[in-house]
């Protein structure tokens, strides 16, 4: 039967496609502006925490305090990774890329919950929470365990910001630590339909399950045009150097047309309202550790892009401050995605449920370019 006529248009990248509806993020890209359900992310980042933001993009409004701590109190319970898989997380071997780890990981869950392919929405939600929980841990545990220490377990008594510093380092974070990496997991927790969070609502449309759709989501995040940018900014600084050598570094890649990792953005074409909140960020790091020379290369970075490429729209984004802050928080700089994938755990599992409510298989169409009418030819005659 002939297919209905229907117009198709191509549109390479989906820039200028709009794929369904969504209550989880408002972004303006003319103006710099982003909101969780209407709320501005710097009353948010001001105001707010990690574990409050998630009941936000889960439940489409704020907590009460009770609703908050019932949240807290299911988090905290599934805490511990359990000895399965603390011995998969043995078996990776210490040079592989932590966000390799990560995918690793999250897959690996599937395998060892009886109730993966149950898809309720309540089963979905309820392997959110345990992603969500155990991210902080894989991630420290991976890096005590790569550099020859055993993993610090988890404590049920601090919030998941205190939580994963507390893993990382074996000690008590400070207290301007600990609001730092919380603020940062806000900021991060979702941006409407990016690469990642594409990726894993195709996943779930096909009625999959939570645990591919977030293992979709880590392996696109992993590219260095999308999450991975914010490790290259702090390689890119490193190779920079000094704030001398800043000028012609920017200069000499403008002018090979190399991009400038953390600048530039698919929908913001002006200052993406993260980076804003992340550069105070670097800067009251910088004043606290007297260590100002990153800050200062990094503003001077964002002062020459801002002259030679800001009418074109190019701005820094959530990247590249966010490198700063962590690098001066001691994160080692291959930790800097699986933070930003701990944070997004929360984004994409907000979409995720959003599409299992509202699901129609995702299956666009490519333009066909290849030749017709081929006659098959035997080997005999190649
Ligand atoms: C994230 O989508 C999201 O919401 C993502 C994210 C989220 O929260 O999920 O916000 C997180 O991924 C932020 C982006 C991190 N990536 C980087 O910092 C990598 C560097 N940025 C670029 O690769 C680029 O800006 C993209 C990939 C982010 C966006 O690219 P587009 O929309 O495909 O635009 P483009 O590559 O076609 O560039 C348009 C023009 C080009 O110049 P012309 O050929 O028109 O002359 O802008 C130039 C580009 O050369 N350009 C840059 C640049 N980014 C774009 N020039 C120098 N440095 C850059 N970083």
């Amino acid at each position: 039967m002939a297919e209905a006529a229907v117009t198709m248009h191509m549109d390479k990248g989906l820039d200028h496609t709009i794929i369904g509806e969504s209550t989880k993020s408002f972004i303006d890209g003319q103006n710099g502006v982003l909101e969780y359900l209407g709320i501005d992310i710097d009353d948010l980042a001001r105001n707010s925490t990690f574990e409050e933001v998630v009941f936000l993009l889960w439940n489409d409004r704020l907590p009460s305090a009770d609703e908050l701590e019932s949240l807290k109190s299911e988090l905290r319970a599934e805490y511990e990774l359990g000895s399965e898989l603390l011995g998969m997380l043995r078996l990776v071997p210490a040079d592989a890329s932590p966000m390799h780890m990560l995918r690793t990981m999250v897959s690996a869950m599937g395998t060892m919950d009886a109730d993966c392919d149950d898809q309720s929405l309540e089963s979905e939600r309820r392997k959110a929470i345990k992603v969500l929980a155990k991210t902080p841990a894989i991630i420290a545990a991976f890096s005590r365990l790569r550099k020859g220490e055993e993993p610090v377990a988890p404590r049920a008594d601090l919030d998941i910001a205190t939580n994963f510093l507390w893993m990382l380092n074996d000690e008590m974070p400070g207290a301007a630590s600990a609001r730092a990496i919380d603020v940062s997991l806000v900021l991060h927790a979702d941006h409407g339909i990016n690469a990642s969070t594409f990726a894993a609502m195709v996943t779930i449309a096909t009625q999959s399950d939570m645990y591919s759709a977030l293992t979709s989501a880590i392996g696109t995040l992993r590219g260095p045009l999308h999450g991975g940018a914010n490790e290259r900014v702090m390689r890119m600084l490193q190779e920079i150097g000094d704030i001398d050598s800043v000028d012609a570094f920017v200069q000499e890649s403008l002018a090979s047309k190399r991009k400038i990792m953390g600048f530039g953005h698919r929908v913001y074409k002006a200052l993406d309202p993260r980076a804003k909140y992340l550069r105070t960020f670097a800067k009251q790091i910088a004043d606290e550790t007297g260590n100002h020379e990153l800050y200062e290369m990094s503003t001077r970075i964002q002062d020459i892009m801002e002259r030679e490429v800001g009418s074109k729209g190019i701005y820094p984004n959530v990247d590249f401050y966010s490198a700063t802050t962590y690098y001066s928080l001691g994160l080692e700089i291959d930790l800097f995605t699986p933070v930003f994938a701990l944070s997004r755990n929360a984004g994409w599992a907000a979409h995720v449920l959003e599409q299992h409510q509202d699901n129609r298989l995702i299956r666009p169409r490519c333009q066909y370019t290849g030749p017709h009418g081929v006659a098959y030819t035997p080997m005999s005659d190649r």
